[in-house]
């Protein structure tokens, strides 16, 4: 049997010159936790081309949504960026991943730590009903260059409050956090500035992230995961991994993002 699962195109839309999401059939024995990635792609002269993306909808929706870049010369995104309704993709059968609750130990607050495209697996995990059991605030925290790259923000402020089955949950407990580095914007400057300098917390209304109690996920930026993960080490924080819990955790997973 091929490792792979032929799925059709619903629909696609496209963010900027750069970015873009696309949504798909899903085999019904496909199962994933919520914050994992697969493996998508094309076939490219003959051969499947094929690179990791996260799924971006919850584990509990019957279709799969992917969230893309578009690299000029990507060997993959380059073809990816011209799907239309109707064309088919390879998503692989199986998901894996690092950036699951289940990899977390218990804590009060939990920062989603995401820029660019990094901001997918956070989508799925966002619509986790066990998210919102397990701690009691999310702060999602979402970094671009520009305003235009800040993906998924009407869905995330407007749609999922509303949604009938985790709408009072996030209400409650989500805390949604864009912030644009290189365009004028209520919320400016990187993320990790933000956390340093407290500004972050001032403007939550939340307690500085406390390595006794807070929890994060990292996703984006070879840059980005590199700083956080140096600060939260040097917070005392332990990394956790597959099936080993730990108080954060990072993925390390994608090519070409
Ligand atoms: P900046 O504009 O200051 O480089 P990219 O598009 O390069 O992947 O970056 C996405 C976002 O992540 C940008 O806002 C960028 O800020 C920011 N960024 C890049 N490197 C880091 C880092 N080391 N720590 C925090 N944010 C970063």
């Amino acid at each position: 049997m091929s490792n792979f699962n032929q799925e059709s195109v619903l629909s696609v839309h496209h963010w900027t010159d750069t970015l873009f999401s696309f949504t798909t059939t899903r085999d019904p024995s496909f199962r994933f936790r919520n914050g994992e990635f697969t493996m998508i792609g094309l076939k490219i002269g003959g051969k499947p081309l094929m690179r990791a993306y996260s799924v971006a909808s919850a584990n509990y929706e019957d279709r799969l949504e992917f969230f893309s870049i578009k690299v000029p010369d990507g060997p993959l995104t380059s073809h990816l960026q011209h799907l239309k309704a109707g064309d088919q993709v390879m998503v692989g059968r199986k998901a894996t991943g690092t950036l699951v609750i289940d990899n977390l130990e218990s804590g009060r607050n939990l920062y989603l730590i995401g820029t660019g495209t990094g901001l997918a697996p956070f989508l799925s995990v966002i619509k986790d009903p066990e998210t919102y059991e397990r701690f009691e605030k999310i702060v999602l925290l979402h970094g671009c260059r520009h305003v235009a790259e800040l993906a998924y923000g009407e869905m995330i402020n407007e749609m999922l409050p509303k949604d009938e089955m985790i709408g009072d949950l996030v209400s409650d407990k989500l805390i949604y956090y864009p912030t644009v580095t290189r365009d004028p914007f209520h919320n400016r400057g990187r993320i990790t500035d933000l956390m340093n300098s407290g500004k972050l917390y001032s403007d939550i209304g939340l307690p500085m992230l406390d390595p006794a109690h807070d929890r994060a996920m990292i996703c984006g930026s070879p840059a980005l995961m590199t700083e956080m993960r140096a600060s939260l080490l040097a917070k005392g924080m332990v990394e956790g991994n597959q099936g080993e819990p730990g108080q954060f955790v990072i993925e390390k997973a994608f090519a070409e993002r």
